[in-house]
């Protein structure tokens, strides 16, 4: 029954819930954290097979409003990142719920229960129901989550520290909800897709150095540290759309030890590395919403600080 807990098996479905929660609604949202890790069991003790997971993550906002003592080390409001061409926009949440399992019945279920407790004080103001797509692809027909690290490497890119050691072991995760202009992609060669993202669509290979474009997704994504170590983050993305409306899309959901590392691929992305070498992926695919949150500990669900 994993609750907080990011790293785990790859889910076949999903749902994303960002919520805003009303002034004096606070009592009610600590009170529900409190009971979530109870909800899951109430939901995943019948179904064991199914692996759901469930992740609940705080808003900067409203961390204050909830807790009499200072936010974790890098918890701040997803500030914007404008570029001259593209934008990462930045939108409200208090509240991140992010449930995955083997099927959506029981994400569902869960999320229903989620609402039933927040429905007087809190606000959905984005849901997406994501699910995996033919081999692990997304709706650009790319295989998304190849370069995850894995294991003890994952747990580690996601994990707090020592740097914040009242918060070790938590996490954050950055979302955005990216729609993609799929006329436009499909106007494009295979290669000239392979271009973008700097791995072949088929065989799922990275291109070599001396041929990636220093525009492609991958390129702008591999970043290091000062001693050229690698700054990882988790990824799990998933597709998601509506047939009627023709809204195809990516929704993005990046866990990392320290947000920054994602808000320095954000910026190689909308900015450009150097400035002006936007990432190629985002001529096809527009984010409509950005927000950061801090994820914490199973425990400090059940001993929270004190209230403001
Ligand atoms: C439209 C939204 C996005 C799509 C469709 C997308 C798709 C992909 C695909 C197909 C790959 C290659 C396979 C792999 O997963 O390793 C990839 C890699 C990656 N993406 Fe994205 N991505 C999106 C947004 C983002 C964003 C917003 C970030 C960071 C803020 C990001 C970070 C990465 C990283 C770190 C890699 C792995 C690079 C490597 O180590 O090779 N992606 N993405």
């Amino acid at each position: 029954m994993p609750i907080q807990q990011v790293v785990g098996p790859s889910s076949r479905a999903g749902m994303f819930l960002v919520l805003t929660i009303q002034e004096g609604g606070e009592a009610t949202v600590r009170d529900f954290l409190a009971d979530l890790p109870g909800l899951v069991r109430g939901v995943s003790f019948r179904y064991p097979e199914h692996e759901l997971m469930t992740v609940a993550g705080i808003g900067a906002n409203l961390w204050d409003r909830l807790y009499a003592v200072p936010r974790p080390l890098h918890l701040h409001p997803f500030a914007e990142i404008k570029g001259a061409k593209h934008t990462a926009v930045s939108t409200p949440g208090d509240l991140l719920i992010h449930l995955r399992a083997r099927h959506l019945d029981i994400c569902f279920e869960l999320a229903r229960q989620v609402s039933e407790r927040l429905k007087w004080v809190g606000e959905v103001v984005d849901e997406v129901h994501g699910f995996k797509f033919f081999d692990d692809r997304d709706l650009l027909g790319f295989v998304d989550g190849t370069e995850n690290p894995e294991g003890g490497k994952a747990e580690a890119a996601v994990m707090v520290g020592d740097e914040d050691a009242t918060y070790a072991g938590s996490s954050y995760v950055i979302v955005q909800k990216y729609l993609h202009d799929m006329d436009a992609w499909r106007a494009l060669s295979t290669e000239d897709q392979e271009k973008v993202i700097g791995r072949s669509k088929l065989e799922n290979i990275e291109m070599s150095d001396d041929v990636k474009p220093s525009n492609s997704h991958i390129a702008l994504n591999v970043i290091e540290d000062a001693d050229g170590t690698q700054r990882q983050i988790v990824r799990e993305n998933m597709p998601f759309g509506q047939i009627g409306t023709q809204e195809f899309g990516t929704y993005f959901i990046g866990y990392a030890a320290d947000p920054g590392i994602t808000e320095e691929m954000l910026r190689n992305m909308f900015i450009g590395k150097p400035e002006g070498n936007t990432d190629r992926i985002l001529d096809f695919s527009t984010p409509v919403t950005g927000s950061l949150y801090f994820v914490p500990t199973e425990d400090f669900l059940d001993d929270q600080p004190a209230a403001r």
